[in-house]
C-alpha cells in the first residue's frame, strides 16, 4: 500500500463534552463497533467500580474522572481510527487543549436536556478558533430535552458556526419515535431496548400508525422547513470548521450511534498538511516527522518511566529508526515505542501520519518538540500556551526533602500540566494552572512518585501580564497584590490581583509595557 493510501485511511479525532453528557457511553459504543471491547459495561460503570479504558491513574479512579489523555485505536470499515481521550472534567489542564493540536477533527457531544454548558464552552471555542472540523452528536433523545431547533440556534449563536442537521428527531423522551436520516433518505425507528429499524422514505406512507402521530407530523413540517430555508450542506465548509453536521441520538440505547459513526468516519478529514517554521509538510512526504504534544511520567509506577506522546505528521515510523530532535540537533534512536491503550501497551512497529505513538523518554523531550528523519531542518509550529488562572505558592512540608521536592516539581512542570514561576523577592515556588484539579493531581503525584508532601498557600485567581523584555522597572512598584515573578525562561511577569489592580497599575505607569501572552480568554 502506498504512503498516500495509508494516510487516507487515518481518522484521528477527540471526543469533547461536558461531564455527564455521555462521552464514556458513546466511546464505549464506538469501541464495541471497532471490536476493541466485547461487551458493554467494560468501559462504563464508574459507580460499580469498573473504570473506563482510558482512566488509568489512581486519582482518576478515586474521582471517577479521566485526568490525563490517552489513545484508543482500531480498524473500522477500512479505516484506521485513532480516538484521543480528553478530560471531561470542568478543570481542564493545558493537556486538554494540547490534545486538540494532535487531532484532525472533533466530535462534540451535547446533552439535549442541557444544551451547551458554560464550563465546556471554552474548549469548544478553542476548536472553533483553530478551525478544527467539529461533528456534533446531540445525546439523550430518549429523555425530555430542549427543542431541536432551539439547540441548533444555541450552537450557531454561541459558537458562531453554521449547523446542518444530518438527521431530524421525531418527538423526544417518552414520545421519541425515531429520526429522519436526511443523508441516507430513510426513517430510523426507535424501538426502545430493541434494535433500531430502517424504513426507506418511499415506504413511509404504508406506516400508518407512525405517520398519523402528532409528533411525526410536527417533525415532518420542521424538516420541510429545513429543506427549504435551512443551511445547505457543504463538506468544504465542514472541513474548514465553518459548518458542523449535527446528529441526534442516544448513546445509551444505543440509537443512531452506528449511523452517526459511519457517516462521521466517511466525512472526517484524513491527516492534512501541517505548517512548520520553514514550509508546509505533506502527510505523505516520505520523510518521517512528528511532534511531542504530551509527556507523561511514571504511567506505570513499577517502571518509573516517562513516555512522550508523538503525533506522526509525515512519512513512516519504524521501530528502531534514528531521528533528529530539531531543538538540539541530536540524533535519537527510537527503539522503544508503544501504542497506549490505558495501562496496557502494545509495541508499535510502524505508524503513519495521523497515528499517535508513545515513545520512551530518556528525559530528552519537551512538549512541542519536533522529531525529523534525515537531513531536513524544521520545527512544527509552536503549541499554543494557555493562561493559567489559579495560582498557589508551594513548598515541601518537610524542609529536609528539598532535593526531591525540586526534582519532582521540575519533572511535573516539564510535562506541562502546570506552570512554574519564582517570586522575584523571596524565590519561593509559585504554580499556575488552568484549573483547581491540577493541584490535586500535583499533590498526589508528588507524594506517590517523589515521596514529598507538599503544602499550598493560595494566592487566588490572578491575571498574568509579562513585562516587555529589557525594560527597566522599579521593583518597589510590586507587592503581594501585584506580584513580580519570573517564569521558567527567566522572563518577568506580574500577577495582578484582579482587573481593577491591572487597570490601576496601567494608569499609574503608562511607560511600562505589559504583554498579554494569551490569545484565548
Ligand atoms: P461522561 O463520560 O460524559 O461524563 O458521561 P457518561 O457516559 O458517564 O454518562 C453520564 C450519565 O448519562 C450516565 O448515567 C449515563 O448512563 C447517562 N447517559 C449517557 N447517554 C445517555 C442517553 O443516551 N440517554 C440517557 N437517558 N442517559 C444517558 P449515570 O446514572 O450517571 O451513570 P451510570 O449509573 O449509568 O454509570
Amino acid at each position: 500500500m502506498s504512503l498516500l493510501d495509508e494516510v487516507k485511511k487515518r481518522k484521528t479525532f477527540a471526543i469533547i463534552s461536558h461531564p455527564d453528557a455521555g462521552k464514556t457511553t458513546l466511546t464505549e459504543k464506538l469501541l464495541l463497533y471497532g471490536n476493541l471491547i466485547r461487551s458493554a459495561g467494560t468501559v462504563k460503570g464508574k459507580k460499580s467500580g469498573k473504570f473506563a479504558t482510558s482512566d488509568w491513574m489512581e486519582i482518576e479512579k478515586q474521582r471517577g474522572i479521566s485526568v490525563t489523555s490517552s489513545v484508543m485505536n482500531f480498524p473500522y470499515n477500512g479505516y484506521q481510527v485513532n480516538i484521543l481521550d480528553t478530560p471531561g472534567h470542568e478543570d481542564f489542564s493545558e493537556d486538554t487543549y494540547r490534545t486538540l493540536t494532535a487531532v484532525d477533527s472533533v466530535v462534540m457531544i451535547i446533552d439535549a436536556t442541557k444544551g451547551i454548558e458554560a464550563q465546556t464552552l471554552k474548549l469548544f471555542k478553542v476548536c472553533r478558533m483553530r478551525g478544527i472540523p467539529i461533528f456534533t452528536f446531540i445525546n439523550k433523545l430518549d429523555r425530555e430535552g430542549k427543542e431541536p431547533l432551539e439547540l441548533l440556534e444555541e450552537i450557531e449563536e454561541v459558537l458562531d458556526i453554521e449547523t446542518y442537521p444530518m438527521n431530524w428527531p421525531v418527538g423526544m423522551g417518552k414520545r421519541f419515535l425515531g429520526i429522519f436520516d436526511r443523508h441516507g433518505k430513510q426513517f430510523v425507528k426507535y424501538n426502545g431496548n430493541e434494535e433500531e429499524s430502517y424504513i426507506p422514505y418511499e415506504d413511509l406512507d404504508k406506516q400508518e400508525d407512525l405517520v398519523s402521530q402528532s409528533a411525526y407530523v410536527a417533525a415532518e413540517e420542521e424538516l420541510a422547513l429545513l429543506d427549504e430555508a435551512g443551511n445547505e450542506f457543504s463538506l468544504d465548509a465542514v472541513l474548514a470548521g465553518k459548518q458542523t453536521p449535527v446528529f441526534f441520538g442516544s448513546a445509551l440505547a444505543p440509537f443512531g450511534v452506528q449511523t452517526f459513526f459511519d457517516t462521521f468516519i466517511s466525512m472526517a478529514p484524513a491527516p492534512t498538511p501541517r505548517k512548520t517554521t520553514v514550509d508546509v509538510v505533506q502527510p505523505d512526504n516520505p520523510e518521517f516527522s512528528g511532534f511531542v504534544f504530551k509527556i507523561q511520567a511514571n504511567m506505570n509506577p513499577a517502571h518509573r518511566d516517562r513516555v512522550a506522546f508523538l503525533r506522526v505528521c509525515s512519512g513512516k515510523f519504524e521501530r528502531g529508526m534514528s531521528v533528529k530532535l530539531a531543538r538540539t540537533d541530536k540524533v535519537i534512536k527510537l527503539s522503544q515505542s508503544q501504542q497506549i491503550v490505558a495501562s496496557t501497551r502494545d509495541t508499535v512497529d510502524e505508524a503513519y501520519a495521523g497515528d499517535i505513538i508513545g515513545i520512551y523518554d530518556p528525559n530528552a523531550y519537551q512538549i512541542g518538540d519536533t522529531l525529523v528523519e534525515g537531513k531536513s531542518k524544521y520545527e512544527y509550529d509552536e503549541l499554543p500556551q494557555f493562561p493559567p488562572e489559579v495560582f498557589k505558592k508551594v513548598a515541601a512540608k518537610n524542609v529536609m526533602k528539598a532535593k526531591q521536592f525540586k526534582k519532582g516539581v521540575e519533572q511535573l512542570v516539564q510535562e506541562g500540566a502546570i506552570q512554574l514561576f519564582r517570586d522575584k523577592r523571596t524565590e519561593s515556588y509559585i504554580l499556575g494552572a488552568v484549573g483547581e484539579l491540577q493541584y490535586e493531581v500535583f499533590q498526589y503525584r508528588m507524594k506517590n512518585e517523589y515521596n514529598v508532601e507538599v503544602v499550598f498557600e493560595t494566592i487566588g485567581d490572578r491575571i498574568p501580564r509579562w513585562l516587555k523584555p529589557d525594560q527597566k522597572v522599579d521593583e518597589t512598584l510590586f507587592d503581594e497584590r501585584n506580584m513580580l515573578v519570573r517564569d521558567r525562561e527567566g522572563n518577568f511577569l506580574v500577577l495582578f490581583k484582579n482587573e481593577f489592580s491591572l487597570n490601576w497599575f496601567k494608569d499609574k505607569n503608562t511607560d511600562i509595557e505589559l504583554i498579554d501572552l494569551f490569545e484565548v480568554n
